[in-house]
């Protein structure tokens, strides 16, 4: 297919995150039709986006070089997968994240697009080896993991099957690239990728010093929020350690490795979730913010509006 085809790109399935790939395709001034099984609900999403874009319009934040009426001038929904596919060079699934759904999901696309056409699913913790294991050539297929809300998170995972073709990879890491994401490729696919294995190692950390009777929620947050995320939004673990020794990251090691060791190895196992040590986690939390509408939505869109504010920062520098 020649590049002057790569117009289209299909969204199938028109949730929260359906939608925020297609606001995110739709900025790069790409065509974007959604597709949803839901009668009308494609149309509805659309609804929802226009609200959206004129919001970040209004506030300065709208992505891209179009306006939001050029913007929503590409998009269409459909209620009929076949036409929601037709002249698409890539297609985004984001569907429920049930293994059953998504292999019939693709094993449909399949069946309806080219053989050039590449088949990209936003799961969060399937690998790509199951959710395609029913789709004949997988060459063409591959995870890309957004982080919500990717609008303003621009991380991507790309995750390849086992059999995913290099150029697959590269060009879908190209096309991240143009819609202003910010693509990283995992070499082979692993349980969690990259950013959720790290997430869980903080999880359980968190979990045990709290649990442990260490610290509270509310300090264990504050670690995060005032201490590591400061530099996290700019630079990494790597840099962050290479920068915290006079002469870089092997020097940081040989000062610092046999403490970090110590450390790792005063780990305990995997934490209790959810029985009787958990509860005073939770209340603990409800105490802090209720686990009602009213109080969780106000925090929602307060991490949003830090979100914007801190994407924003970003972007200037
Ligand atoms: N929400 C997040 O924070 C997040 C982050 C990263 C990745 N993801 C992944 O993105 C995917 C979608 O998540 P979501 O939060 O948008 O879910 P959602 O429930 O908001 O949306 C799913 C949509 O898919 C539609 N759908 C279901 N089955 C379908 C089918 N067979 N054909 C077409 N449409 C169908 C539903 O009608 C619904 O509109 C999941 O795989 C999820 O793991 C979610
Ligand atoms: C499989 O997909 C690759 C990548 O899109 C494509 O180049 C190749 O022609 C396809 N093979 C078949 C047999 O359809």
């Amino acid at each position: 297919m020649s590049t002057a085809d790569m117009k289209i790109i299909t969204v199938i399935g028109s949730g929260l995150i359906g939608r925020s790939w297609s606001m995110v395709f739709v900025s790069g001034g790409y065509t974007v039709k959604i597709y949803d099984n839901q009668p009308g609900q494609a149309a509805k999403a659309i609804t929802e986006i226009r609200k959206q874009l004129e919001e970040l319009e209004g506030a300065g934040m709208l992505r891209g070089e179009l306006t939001a009426t050029q913007q929503l001038a590409l998009l269409s929904s459909y209620d009929d997968m076949a036409k929601a596919l037709e002249g698409a060079f890539f297609v985004q699934e984001c569907v429920f994240e049930q293994l059953e759904v998504k292999q019939s999901v693709f094993q449909d696309i399949e069946r309806l697009v080219g053989k050039d056409v590449t088949l990209s699913s936003s799961t969060s913790c399937l690998v790509p080896s199951s959710v395609f294991s029913k789709v004949q050539n997988r060459s063409r297929c591959l995870v890309s993991h957004p982080v919500n809300p990717p609008y303003y998170v621009k991380l991507v995972e790309l995750v390849p099957h086992p059999e995913t073709a290099a150029t697959v990879m590269d060009d879908t890491h190209a096309l991240m690239t143009k819609v202003g994401q910010a693509p990283v490729c995992l070499k082979k696919e692993i349980d969690g990728f990259a950013l959720n294995r790290v997430q869980a190692a903080i999880i359980a950390e968190s979990w045990r010093l709290v649990q442990d009777g260490i610290i509270s929620v509310k300090d264990i947050d504050l670690v995060m929020s005032e201490g590591l995320g400061m530099r996290y939004a700019f630079i990494g673990p790597m840099e962050t350690m290479h920068l915290n020794a006079p002469e870089g990251l092997q020097d940081y090691m040989k000062r610092y490795g046999e403490g970090i060791t110590r450390v790792l190895n005063s780990f305990g196992p995997v934490p209790d979730f959810s029985g009787e040590g958990a509860k005073s986690i939770f209340n603990e939390m409800r105490e802090l913010i209720p686990s009602d509408q009213q109080h969780l939505s106000a925090r929602i869109q307060r991490r949003d509006q830090l979100l914007m504010s801190l994407a924003k920062l970003k972007k200037e520098h």
